[in-house]
């Protein structure tokens, strides 16, 4: 690459992790889910198709696996599923613009062929009243060839000038950038405005250099959350939608939890004013692991969302509790996305399919009490579910599956009909820490019918329930060896599974 100069800071990670790569186990990860290629990994950064790869990007601390000051890491797929890693792509070490940091940020093809990375760089702020220094967050660039990245000269790109009067300048982060059909780009940046309260900002630009603000394209209003984290904007099915990780929830029902949670906003944008009108709004992903989601447009038109597949509220987990294994973190799996009936939708992306070897299937299984079937068991599955009541004049009162089971442990997802809730729970996983360890959601339509097509990768099960309405995502502490999966209804019930193991 052009006037790439390899930093202190960037040799020494890329010598670090390559070394470190070694160390590590690779039976310790999951088969076709991206965890980092040593140390800590969070939020996807700049997920796009360049150049005939996927590439993505990750907030990354090679050191250790904790968060520190970020790096980016970086691999490339032509599946979305089996990643080869490339060299870390960003580390802080530009004393003014991001020193204390490279945070979330995306990314986008030049029409010259090069790699524009848009990235937060956390550098110095305002003293604060007790001394300490405080951070500023601006938005910056850094361009490549896929590889290597050299950072703009002229960073940052959008500064804190573009924040209203009072609005926090260490709150200013998580720039996602697209191009429009004229050629000119767009980009949302999460802010936060002198009541505290989040905000969507919008910039435009000609050339993805030189950046004007438009305006607030989507106001908090004090409703989810402060801060919205990692913005995304994009048209779906003739809808505006938008995509946020909102930090300090309250909870309301089934719907939203407290702490750091995800929000789907789906709607269209006003004219006269630019601002995004809701139409309807909902959680992305109702389970325990799920936080920071950022999408691409593949080459075949697709829309595909990743996220991180853990939460700030359930890292306390000791990554090496159980000895050595060197890496912390994991993404989901890519996920096609629709808007169906005001909902957004997730289904795995269709080239899991090409995975699938030995298939076992059952129709009209009826199920009362206890049941295991011959050959369903196993930690990296492709299994559906299909449930409903053996008489519709008679509802059974409750239908649970429990996976990644032994004598000991067990997670479960129960279902009850009567109040049409879905109960995710890993109290038993093996954990040997009090953090959140079960969830519920409400499940709309006929109670007595669910149907749920689970994603299993070793430690992590993805649910996707009655054809990707709703999503429940989670990480699962148990050792491979409980790999057991049975059923069990209270009242009578007939089933259908169809179950596939996963290479
Ligand atoms: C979200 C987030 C982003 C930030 C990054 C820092 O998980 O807090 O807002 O850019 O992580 O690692």
């Amino acid at each position: 690459m052009e006037g790439f100069f390899e930093s202190a800071p960037l040799a020494e990670a890329r010598d670090y992790e390559r070394r470190m790569e070694s160390y590590i186990d690779p039976e310790s990860r999951p088969c076709f889910h991206l965890t980092p290629r040593a140390g800590w990994m969070n939020d996807p950064n700049g997920f796009s198709y360049y150049q005939g790869a996927y590439h993505l990007f990750y907030q990354y601390n090679p050191y250790a696996t904790a968060w520190a000051a970020m790096h980016w890491g970086h691999a490339v797929s032509r599946d979305l599923l089996h990643w080869e890693y490339l060299p870390a792509a960003l580390a802080p070490d530009e004393p003014y613009d991001d020193k204390s940091g490279c945070f979330s940020g995306s990314a986008i093809e030049l029409p010259d062929g090069r790699q524009l990375l848009i990235y937060t760089g956390v550098g110095a702020g305002r003293r604060k009243p007790d001394g300490r220094m405080g951070d500023r967050q601006t938005q910056c660039l850094a361009i490549g060839d896929g590889v290597d990245y050299v950072k703009y000269e002229d960073n940052p790109v959008i500064g804190s000038e573009n924040l209203a009067p009072g609005a926090s300048i260490e709150h200013f982060r998580d720039p996602k950038i697209w191009q429009c059909e004229d050629g000119s780009y767009r980009c949302v940046v999460g802010a936060t405005n002198a009541e505290g309260s989040g905000e969507i900002l919008l910039f435009a630009s000609d050339d993805a250099f030189s950046w004007r603000k438009l305006g607030v394209l989507a106001e908090n209003n004090d409703r989810y959350g402060t801060m919205w984290e990692c913005p995304d904007f994009f048209e779906l099915d003739g809808k505006s939608v938008l995509l946020v990780s909102p930090q300090f929830m309250l909870p309301e029902g089934h719907e939203f939890y407290s702490g750091n949670g995800t929000l789907c906003i789906i709607g269209h944008v006003d004219e006269q004013t630019g601002k995004l009108v809701e139409e309807s709004l909902h959680t992305i992903d109702n389970g325990i692991d799920f936080y920071a989601t950022q999408t691409m447009l593949t080459p075949d038109g697709r829309r595909v969302m990743i996220a991180w597949m853990q939460n700030w509220d359930t890292i306390t987990e000791s990554p090496d509790a159980k000895g050595f294994k060197g890496w912390y973190g994991q993404m989901t799996l890519p996920r096609e996305l629709s808007v169906q009936d005001g909902k957004l939708c997730q289904w795995p992306v269709r080239e899991i399919e090409a995975l699938r070897h030995d298939r076992v299937s059952y129709t009209d299984v009826p199920v009362e009490g206890k049941a295991a079937l011959e050959g369903v068991s196993g930690r990296v599955i492709d299994m559906r579910v299909k449930v409903r009541a053996q008489d519709e004049a008679d509802p059974y009162r409750e239908f649970t599956l429990w996976f990644a089971q032994d004598e000991r442990f067990h997670c479960s997802l129960r279902y009850r009909p009567k109040t049409g809730t879905l109960k995710i729970n890993r109290i038993h996983a093996g954990s040997r820490r009090a953090y959140v360890h079960h969830r519920k959601c409400d499940i709309p339509g006929a109670p007595c019918t669910l149907d749920m097509r689970l994603i299993m990768d070793k430690n992590s099960v993805e649910v996707f329930i009655n054809g990707g309405t709703q999503a429940m995502t989670m990480t699962i502490p148990t050792d491979l060896s409980a790999d057991a999966i049975t059923f069990f209804a209270e009242g009578k019930v007939v089933m259908d599974v169809e179950k596939y193991d996963l290479a």
